[in-house]
């Protein structure tokens, strides 16, 4: 019996071991979904952590199967389920100067020696695509605060976005505890 027979044992057809059957047909349904909704593209080598991510949901819907979930999920009634599923596939990680050479970039290549252009009126946007629950584009405005503390009365502004919905509810309330605020 080869490796990846084993692996699959007892249900053959599952790619994944688990309370639930998972097959390869579950998840090309669930990847296409995904695709289509977000752009998202999922390998075959995603299959665990889908399969981990979505158990949860099938648990809390009560569901027997996946089969079922793909069938909810494929539906028209079935949207905020799919906006449930785009929110339990995303990965949030971030912190207040995650990867702090970004940082230092914004800093030195792009605010210093714009200071002159800005305090004569000039108009900057700045845009965190993908801000997980804001600590991204907090940080930036600490950067612009650090070299421009009346950028208040000028023209620049943060765009701050992100495909999950519930993680962008986080950004916009902008509450973090005291230890997570700390600078490095
Ligand atoms: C690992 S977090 C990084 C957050 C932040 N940029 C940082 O570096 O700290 C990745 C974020 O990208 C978001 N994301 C993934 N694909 C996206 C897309 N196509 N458009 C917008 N946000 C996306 C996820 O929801 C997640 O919150």
């Amino acid at each position: 019996m080869s490796a990846s027979a084993l692996r699959r044992s007892p249900d053959r057809e599952s790619l994944v071991e688990g309370e639930y059957s998972f097959t390869s047909e579950d998840f090309q349904r669930i990847s296409a979904l995904i695709y289509e909704q977000a752009g998202l593209a999922l390998t075959e080598s995603k299959a665990s952590l889908v399969y981990s991510r979505l158990a949860k949901r099938l648990r809390i819907l009560g569901l027997p199967t996946f089969k079922d979930y793909c069938a909810l999920v494929a539906s028209p009634a079935g949207a905020e389920e799919r906006g449930a599923m785009l929110n339990s596939l995303t990965t949030n990680v971030t912190r207040f100067y995650r990867e702090p050479h970004h940082f230092d970039h914004l800093l030195d290549k792009v605010l210093r020696p714009a200071i002159p252009f800005l305090k004569g009126g000039g108009r900057m946007r700045l845009w965190s695509a993908a801000c997980s629950s804001g600590q991204e584009p907090y940080s930036m405005a600490l950067t612009v605060l650090s070299v421009l503390p009346d950028a208040p009365k000028l023209d620049i502004k943060i765009l701050a976005t992100d495909i999950d919905s519930r993680i962008l509810a986080q950004a916009r309330a902008a509450t973090y505890p005291d230890d997570l605020v700390d600078t490095p």
